[in-house]
């Protein structure tokens, strides 16, 4: 019998315990095995970091959502010599005559013994959606124009794919991640990015010329997609010791989001709308407490999420609240302690964190009925429950986290120490697939997942089709439930 029919017969089978609507649980551990080479950064003298050519030129340059619903976007550049111009020059593809101007701001800072360049934020708003747009920044003296695409409208049928890239740094590995990103052919539009970014904090004196370096490696992608930034901890740069007593200056320096318009009132919590997706990114590193301002506004802000016109509402945070590696072990607990009751009365689709360096995905389960008394400390498949996804794998210094918990829990699905990226390709209100792709696998998938949900107003009734692969195998279930 050859492979072809082997994996039939078991295909077969396990569609047989589909019909039967059964969970099957099939907690993965990866048997991938990869070279265990140290992860170092790139040298400052790399191709990647290299400085655009001409006096002045705009560098480092990204963009992000500017407004809550995609027909806004900030655009963020640095020069280095001077402070040049803030404006930005802007039109769409089907109206090249017709040029438009904003006027951004520029700042500085100064950090220990680094003095920063001279940083520029620039909000172009009243876009239309679904268009592509060219822009120009430094027109003082060395101009350069790069070009984005605005989301479709703000609706439950919009399809969107995002890219999902965490704890990504500088070093080789990154570069690969990247890499395998912009050459994934499912092509994601914007990225979720779950924190952790350039990794200067591990540099005596949190050198500082090493955000620079990555905002010019991140170029390529940063400044043709907006990256949605979450805050890890190797934003806060809290470093007493040289007198840096500040946390996340040099984040909040070099990137904006549009914190106001979700009614926040810090840029390390906010939402957005984009297609069919409304996203929720919360902060692990600022209080969350009963009373603070994080948790009266989310509090405020899982009420007004409708899901008739966003069906999928994705929560990012850098600390994972489900974790089975060692590595930062039980880190998001506090968190999930005041948060996860919410995720689960709103129906949150899927958590999405970084911190802990590789992959895991977890069943839809919850850990919500535990009293002090009760004793029900335990997670439980829960149908109203997200899903959490680490993807911490992006290929920073620090290296992968290969230490896991043993065995296995119940509520981790799957789980594999490689560098990757991930998808979340929503293609309407019921169908969404999303994929992990290890670098090592020259793009090719190394975990899918397949979410179909039925909608039946006023009940909310689901149905979820998991496919995963691994090499030589494949498992595939359904779950059915109504909420
Ligand atoms: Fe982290």
């Amino acid at each position: 019998m050859g492979v072809h029919w082997c994996t039939f017969v078991i295909v077969l089978g396990l569609l047989l315990v589909l019909e039967s609507g059964l969970f099957v649980n099939g907690g993965l551990t990866s048997s991938f095995t990869r070279k265990f080479e140290k992860t170092v950064d790139m040298p400052l003298d790399s191709d990647v970091f290299e400085e655009p050519p001409g006096y002045n030129a705009p560098q480092q340059v990204h963009i992000t959502q500017g407004d809550h619903v995609g027909k806004a976007v900030i655009v963020s550049w640095v020069t280095m010599e001077e402070p040049g111009s803030s404006t930005v020059v802007y039109w769409s593809e089907n109206d090249k005559n017709n040029k438009n101007i904003a006027k951004g701001i520029v700042t500085t800072y100064i950090f220990y013994k680094y003095i920063s360049g001279f940083i520029h934020h620039c909000n172009i708003s009243d876009l239309e959606y679904d268009t592509k747009y060219y822009y120009e920044v430094g027109i003082g003296h060395t101009s350069r124009i790069f070009w984005f695409t605005t989301p479709p409208e703000v609706g439950p049928d919009s399809p969107y794919t995002f890219g999902l890239i965490g704890d990504l740094g500088q070093s080789f590995d990154s570069n690969a991640t990247l890499t395998h990103y912009e050459m994934n052919p499912t092509q994601g539009k914007t990225v979720l990015f779950v924190g952790d970014i350039s990794y200067a904090d591990n540099y005596p004196d949190h050198d500082n010329t090493r955000w620079d370096s990555w905002g010019r490696f991140a170029e390529r992608s940063t400044a043709y997609q907006p990256w949605i930034w979450t805050a890890g901890n190797h934003e806060i740069d809290f470093a007493p010791e040289i007198g840096e007593t500040e946390p996340f200056k040099p984040y909040t320096h070099r990137f904006q989001v549009p914190f106001e318009a979700s009614q926040s009132t810090s840029p390390f919590w906010y939402s957005i709308k984009r297609a069919s997706a409304y996203i929720i990114v919360l902060s692990s590193y600022s209080a969350y407490g009963k009373y603070t301002p994080q948790y009266e506004w989310l509090e405020k802000e899982l009420p007004k999420v409708d899901r008739s016109e966003t069906p999928w509402l994705i929560v990012m945070t850098h600390s994972p609240l489900y974790n089975s590696y060692i590595y930062h072990y039980m880190e998001g607990e506090s968190m999930r302690v005041m948060f996860e009751p919410w995720f689960v009365k709103y129906k949150v689709d899927v958590v999405f964190s970084g911190h802990v360096h590789a992959y895991e995905r977890s069943e839809r389960i919850s850990n919500v009925d535990y009293d002090i008394v009760n004793g029900k400390c335990n997670p439980v498949k829960d149908d109203s429950a997200p899903i959490y996804i680490t993807i911490g794998d992006g290929g920073n210094l620090e290296g992968l986290a290969f230490n896991m918990t043993e065995p296995q829990p119940m509520y981790s699905a799957f789980r594999e120490a490689s560098y990757g990226h991930a998808i979340f390709d929503i293609k309407n209100r019921t169908h969404a697939y999303h994929s992990w792709h290890r670098n090592q696998d020259g793009g090719c998938s190394g975990n899918l997942i397949f979410l179909v949900r039925i909608m039946a107003l006023p009940k909310l009734q689901s149905w979820r089709l998991n496919c995963e692969e691994s090499w030589q195998f494949v498992v595939a279930r359904v779950i059915s439930h109504c909420a």
